[in-house]
């Protein structure tokens, strides 16, 4: 499936994490359709896919020991899954996950991406994976309750969510009366990707033939790899890029290198 940029660009401003659910407002048959459909459609690597798990929602989330932010209500949920032997695994699973979260977005739904903390194999069972797959995030998808809790104002304290690291601090390589038109708006789109804690731990290299997503900060992960954010914070970059007539393709790079979006010439 192609990006449907024009679509999920404005789904990037628009989405923030939530929690709580409104019990009273279910997913309409035709929603849940909607989403079963871009989870079987936007697989852009072999190895990592999405699925959408409405039975059972609030088990997975319910009682999780160390989770800094809880979920309740919700009507379902999408397991983002790879297979473990792909050494690309965490980056293609954080790309893909947020075209879903993206779609769920345009759809006038909520999510939030839940790693590390939720009950995976729950999770695993209810998703149905197979060997050698893991359950790598989940996310709750449902309509927000429509003002936020004060524990859900207090957990988005908590995490800063609203601040983004600006993008000096973020960007290197060209000078910025080099870059090219399409640059600024891909970076300001990459990096107000979510990531865990919102720790943002992207850098940009800017060059002339395209960008260089790597990842910028040290310390631990905490349960949820950086590459995973990064992958999110790649197809956010992406989108923004498409939006602004500008095709590339990903070359996937090592470590501490992710990956570089070359332009097409
Ligand atoms: C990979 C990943 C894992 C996350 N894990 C959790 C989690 O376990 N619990 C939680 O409440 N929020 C989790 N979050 C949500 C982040 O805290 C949130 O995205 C960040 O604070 C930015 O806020 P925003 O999404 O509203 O922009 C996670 C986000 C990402 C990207």
């Amino acid at each position: 499936m192609d990006i449907p940029f024009s679509r999920w660009h404005p789904a990037i401003e628009k989405r923030r994490s939530r929690r709580y659910f409104d019990p009273n407002l279910p997913l309409a048959p035709e929603t849940l359709a909607a989403l079963d459909k871009v989870c079987n459609q936007f697989v852009p690597f072999p190895h990592a896919r999405s699925r959408l798990v409405t039975e059972s929602a609030d088990s997975v989330f319910k009682g999780i020991i160390g989770s800094y932010g809880r979920i309740k209500n919700a009507p379902a949920f999408i397991a983002f899954i790879g297979n473990i032997s792909d050494p690309l695994v965490q980056e293609e699973v954080g790309y893909t996950g947020e075209g879903i979260i993206l779609e769920a977005t345009a759809l006038g739904l909520s999510t939030c991406w839940v790693g590390g903390f939720f009950r995976a194999e729950i999770a695993a069972s209810l998703a149905e994976v197979s060997h050698g797959e893991r359950v790598l995030a989940i996310t709750p998808v449902g309509y927000a309750q429509q003002s936020e809790s004060w524990e859900e104002r207090l957990m988005t304290g908590f995490a800063r969510s609203h601040n983004r690291v600006a993008i000096s601090k973020l960007a290197r390589g060209l000078p910025r009366e080099k870059w090219p038109d399409w640059v600024n708006p891909s970076l300001e789109a990459a990096r107000r990707a979510p990531s865990a804690a919102n720790r943002q731990p992207w850098g940009f290299d800017v060059q002339a033939d395209g960008i260089t997503v790597f990842v910028r900060t040290a310390g631990p992960e905490f349960n949820v790899s950086k590459r995973l954010d990064c992958g999110i914070a790649m197809l956010h970059l992406e989108v923004a890029a498409l939006d602004s007539g500008c095709k590339g393709k990903w070359e996937f790079l090592p470590s501490p290198q992710v990956a570089k979006f070359k332009t097409r010439s």
